[in-house]
């Protein structure tokens, strides 16, 4: 070997190993920011004391556990534990564990996560939640074994070969409709289910109740109608999403992410307002008022 290759090779190999280049360093940076407010992955996988109370020193340790019917699911360890948790799982495994609901064992991911909705998350947004999930400390937290008493699908999908790329950020309400979607998940709770999946026809609607440690609420109707948001002003409803007050200033219970909502910031709160008030009005839980005789 030629002088010259081997200090191209030891070149490489130091590019490799530095952790925090410029590039991986903004990678993590934006992986914090939406970790810790639209996407909220914690709302699910931080552990809890026993009032629910987020207990943040134990990273996402998870353990929280899911008791509905058909299932009793626990939300898994996701820190970098090589025994307990992710630590062995590549960057290509975990982006397909989060968008196609595949571990790198083949076996699917069941509910609650909403993996339906991860999977239009784009490329770039996937590689920065990996990369935070990388830079967190491991915590050793062994989680019980989820039950399903239901078929999981083979499958949420086809595998996920295309590059998927977010809306431009010029463009409020497809940009917001990304945030309410892919990364946020409002819609999955705002939109009335059929048999666990959300009708797309009447998104953004409400009517779910959820039921959990808090005992059960009812997602509320977030489209212009006269039972949801029409009438609310931005700095409202921005206050409900962030601060968790209704309009009247009562306090809204779980289990919408508030603690990690009060982060987001003013861009992504316009874009996700005016997506809002994109949505076609209609009543709570979308029933069309003409069929109610
Ligand atoms: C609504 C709750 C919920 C949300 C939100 C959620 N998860 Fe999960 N997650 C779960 C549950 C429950 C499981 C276990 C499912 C099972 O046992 O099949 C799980 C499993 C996983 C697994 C598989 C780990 C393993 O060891 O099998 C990964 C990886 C994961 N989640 C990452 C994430 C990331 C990253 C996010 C945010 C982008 C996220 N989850 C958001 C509830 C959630
Ligand atoms: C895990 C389920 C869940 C997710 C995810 C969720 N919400 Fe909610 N949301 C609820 C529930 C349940 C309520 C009603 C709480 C109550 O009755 O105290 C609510 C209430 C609200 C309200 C208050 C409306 C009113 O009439 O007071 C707004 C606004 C809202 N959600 C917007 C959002 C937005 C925007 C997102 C995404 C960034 C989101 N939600 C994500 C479950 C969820």
């Amino acid at each position: 070997m030629r002088p010259r290759s081997i200090f191209a090779t030891l070149g490489t190999l130091l590019l490799l190993s530095t952790p925090a280049t410029g590039q991986d360093a903004k990678l993590v940076e934006r992986g914090a920011y939406l970790m810790n407010s639209i996407v909220a992955c914690g709302n699910c996988h931080v552990r809890r004391d026993k009032d629910w109370r987020p207990l943040p020193a134990l990273g996402l340790s998870g353990g929280m556990l899911f008791d509905e019917e058909p299932f009793k699911a626990y939300a898994r360890n996701i820190t970098p534990d090589r025994e307990t948790g992710i630590g062995k799982w590549t960057d290509a495994q975990l982006i397909r564990a989060i968008r196609e609901g595949i571990r790198p064992d083949g076996t699917v991911i069941g509910p609650p996560m909403p993996i339906a909705f991860y999977r239009g998350m784009s490329d770039a947004d996937a590689q920065a939640l990996v990369a935070y999930l990388r830079a967190q400390p491991p915590v050793k937290n062994v989680v019980p074994k989820s039950e399903y008493r239901m078929q999981l699908p083979p499958a949420y999908g086809p595998p996920i070969k295309e590059k998927i790329v977010a809306p431009p950020r010029t463009d409020l309400i497809a940009y917001g409709a990304y945030l309410a979607g892919p990364l946020g998940h409002c819609i999955d709770c705002h939109t009335p289910w059929v048999q666990g999946i959300p009708d797309l026809k009447r998104v953004g609607s409400g009517g779910n109740a959820l039921k959990g440690p808090w005992g059960v609420t009812v997602s509320r109707n977030l489209t212009p109608h006269e039972s949801g948001l029409k009438g609310w002003s931005d700095a409202e409803i921005a206050r409900a999403i962030r601060e968790g007050k209704s309009r009247n200033g009562s306090a809204l219970r779980p289990p919408m992410a508030f603690d990690w909502y009060k982060n987001i910031n003013d861009e992504d709160m316009k874009a996700l307002l005016a997506y809002l008030r994109s949505l076609k009005p209609l009543p709570l839980g979308g029933e069309p008022a003409a069929a109610k005789k």
